[in-house]
């Protein structure tokens, strides 16, 4: 056929990229079906998915995780409505409280003291929370969170169907789960009720490419239609779902193979790790902490979690996910060869011989374990965002109300959220992130005559 449509590329290589990218880059031309209304070809890949993830109904997503956050939220949780959600959610999901005029009320992690992370939310958690907060109409988790952490979701499915809600699952971190022996089962095989998995995190596939799920009757599967064609572009790119087709088909027909000598490889990786006498590392058991991510933790050593990412970077050319204050995060998948699990290690040994025990723990507060929201500003996230701001340096915000997310980038996750009371432990926490180079998102560095630079933060006048 000769392409009298767009896109204006008509499938022939321009500039640098290959051609084999313009020739797949196809439009909703005739047999080639319409993610928003699939009777066609993308019908029956979205069914395969389901079968895999054992879902009732999957969809393809071509905005990421995100567009599905934001769907699931939408859908679940009627305008103006509230929703009960973990307080280490992604900024998604934040959003999607916000585009919605959502009251939140927060389930807030535990701290897993000797690295510095936040855990998964118990099922515990989401029954006592649930009892306080009768008149929530969703529940929203992470697990597994960007660190690893696995939640419980089976019981925490049960707990929030006995109140007749339904729960929505943040699985972006989580497309390997529930495919092959060994690893975690997906949240679509504990009963959660929306499930949504960032196929390009952890399998792979192209970036932006992702998936979402829906269990069970609790969900009206129209309006969940409304909000995917509302938040996903009308022009979803074929390249992006031939790439979640191609990534699955090769799972399907090779997974069990790639699946295990990835879990093989992660388990005598951490063997080999344990020669360590300084460095830390939370052990991969598939259980509670998801194979393939290695967390690394400084604490009681010298280092900050960014020295030991610029180091390994520096000096090794080994680029990890992410550093925190206590820790550096590095990510395994099935496509990792066995190149990426012995320069790893190599690393770590020689970096674990050279650093020294630095006395007592590097004293670190949990910034997101406060529950001084609604009640201090008097405003909800959607009303404080939009409500009139002020610029001020970020010492003298303490005591005053964030009119902006501060969000350290990755994980993405806010450290404070409109709304939300500045706190001197959460603003020494956001300094210091600051001063260790992490990548620290929603303050403004101002700069006067004489070369001096300020740190603003905006709060609610
Ligand atoms: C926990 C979590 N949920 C959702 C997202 C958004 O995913 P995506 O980038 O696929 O839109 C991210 C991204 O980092 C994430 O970490």
């Amino acid at each position: 056929m000769y392409p009298y449509h767009m896109p204006g590329h008509k499938r022939r290589a321009w500039g640098e990229l290959p051609e084999s990218m313009y020739s797949m880059d196809i439009t909703e031309i005739t047999d080639f079906d319409n993610l928003h209304d699939a009777d066609g070809i993308i019908a029956k890949l979205q069914i395969q998915a389901a079968q895999m993830y054992h879902a009732d109904e999957s969809f393809y997503l071509i905005n990421g995780s995100t567009a599905g956050i934001l769907s699931a939220i939408s859908c679940a949780v009627s305008q103006g409505g509230r929703i009960l959600m973990s307080r280490n959610c992604h900024k998604s999901s934040y959003h999607g409280a916000y585009l919605r005029e959502l009251g939140i009320s927060y389930l807030y992690p535990s701290y897993h003291e000797k690295c510095g992370i936040l855990e998964a939310i118990s099922p515990k958690q989401v029954e006592k929370a649930l009892e306080q907060t009768p008149d929530v109409q969703a529940v929203l988790i992470v697990t597994p969170t960007y660190e690893g952490r696995i939640a419980d979701v089976e019981a925490i499915a049960e707990i929030v169907h006995a109140k007749g809600i339904p729960l929505i699952v943040d699985e972006a971190h989580g497309a390997h789960l529930g495919l092959a022996e060994g690893f975690a089962k997906n949240s679509c095989q504990c009963g959660a009720d929306l499930v949504i998995h960032s196929v390009h995190k952890t399998l792979p596939s192209l970036t932006q490419t992702a998936l979402l799920h829906v269990n069970g009757n609790l969900i009206d599967r129209d309006k969940l239609r409304r909000f995917l064609r509302i938040y996903q572009t009308s022009s979803p790119s074929y390249l992006l779902m031939g790439s979640i087709d191609n990534a699955l088909h090769r799972i399907e027909t090779q997974g069990a193979d790639a699946f295990r000598s990835f879990k093989e490889n992660c388990i005598q990786m951490m063997h080999r790790l344990s020669d360590c006498k300084n460095l830390r590392f939370l052990p991969m058991d598939g259980v509670h902490q998801d194979f393939g991510k290695l967390l690394i933790s400084v604490r009681d050593t010298e280092l900050t979690g960014k020295q030991l990412f610029d180091i390994l970077r520096d000096r090794y050319h080994l680029e990890l996910e992410m550093a925190a204050g206590d820790y550096a995060l590095a990510m395994f998948t099935i496509n990792d060869g066995t190149e990426a699990y012995t320069r790893m290690v190599q690393a770590l040994l020689e970096v674990d011989k050279s650093v020294s025990k630095a006395a007592g723990f590097t004293e670190r507060m949990p910034l997101l374990d406060r529950s001084i929201f609604d009640e201090v500003s008097g405003k909800t996230l959607w009303e404080a965002w939009d409500a009139p701001m002020e610029f001020v340096e970020l010492q003298e915000s303490v005591g005053r109300c964030a009119a902006e997310f501060v969000n350290l980038y990755p994980p993405g996750i806010p450290l404070l959220v409109p709304g939300e009371l500045i706190r001197e432990e959460c603003y020494s926490e956001i300094k210091k992130a600051y001063e260790q180079g992490l990548t620290v998102q929603g303050l403004s560095v101002v700069e006067d005559v004489n070369g001096i630079q300020t740190i603003q933060i905006k709060v609610l006048q």
